[in-house]
């Protein structure tokens, strides 16, 4: 059994979740992190940043959306480890091509829907029933598990409509999950980024600098990876105990409704 509990982040190699990663490196986890590829050069860097930290970094390669691949992936933490303490799921897709909601593709529709709403669905259901009987052998065991939505929860944006339903199904997602993991004394979160800094809004930049310097974002900047990473340690570090089903929006105050 491993001394230290363990975090599994999926899509770690990058943005949010490399972010997150090193946050739960320094609070102390060894980090399982997921990507579709272990030889990335994004991979590689993280794991050097993990060990800097004093973490044992375990990289692993998985697409989120083989559920058939995830069992055996838990299998092989469980196996080096011993123990899931947090998970992340993070994993997530923009649609390859930005389509009006009356032109998307029964193929985009599902390739979204798949990554970013049936796989960690599934992935935090096997990790949770695991969850359930290591509470049997795990002392001080506090287990979390963390679904990295969007405001595209709540917000429309037609041209990527079905990131948007991907989205509100991860919230309601972590709302079943807290609801059910409740009594099992596991609890549950939903981090809701708003506008943030990485490879998946670097094709969109112009535009979102634009509607940014127009007032966009109350706290007028860009989010940084390390907001949502400080975020998801604030959890880790066991902040927020008396609590499970929150919603955390981090995204420069766009929850407000200004008039
Ligand atoms: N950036 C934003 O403004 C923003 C705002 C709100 C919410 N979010 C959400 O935050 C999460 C992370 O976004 P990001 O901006 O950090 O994106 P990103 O920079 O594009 O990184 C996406 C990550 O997901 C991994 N990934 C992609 N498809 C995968 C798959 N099928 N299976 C496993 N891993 C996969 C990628 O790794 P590989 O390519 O190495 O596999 C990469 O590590 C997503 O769920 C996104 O929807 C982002």
């Amino acid at each position: 059994m491993n001394k230290k509990p363990v975090a599994v982040i999926t899509g770690a190699s990058r943005g949010i979740g490399r972010a997150v990663a090193i946050s739960l490196a320094m609070e102390g986890f060894d980090i399982a992190a997921i990507a579709r590829s272990v030889d990335s050069e994004g991979m590689n860097i993280l794991g050097s940043e993990i060990e800097k930290k004093g973490a044992e970094f375990f990289p692993i390669g998985l697409d989120i959306s083989c559920t058939s691949c995830q069992k055996e992936v838990v299998s092989n933490i469980l196996e080096r480890y011993g123990r899931i303490d947090f998970l992340v799921n993070n994993a997530g897709v923009a649609p390859l091509q930005r389509n009006d909601l009356l032109e998307i593709t029964e193929e985009s529709y599902d390739r979204v829907m798949n990554i970013n709403l049936k796989g960690p669905v599934f992935f935090a259901q096997k990790i949770a029933k695991e969850m359930i009987w290591l509470k049997q052998t795990v002392n001080n065991y506090k287990p979390v598990i963390v679904f990295i939505s969007s405001v595209s929860a709540y917000m429309t944006s037609t041209n990527r409509s079905e990131y948007c339903v991907s989205k509100a199904g991860l919230s309601m997602t972590s709302a079943l999950f807290a609801d059910r993991l409740s009594k099992e004394e596991i609890k549950v979160f939903e981090v809701r980024p708003g506008i943030i800094q990485t490879d998946m809004t670097v094709k969109v930049k112009d535009k979102y600098d634009k509607l940014i310097a127009e007032g966009l974002i109350p706290q007028n900047r860009w989010g940084l990876p390390e907001d949502i990473g400080k975020s998801v340690a604030s959890i880790a570090r066991g902040n927020f105990d008396f609590s499970t089903g929150m919603v955390f929006e981090i995204s420069g105050g766009m929850n407000l409704h200004r008039l």
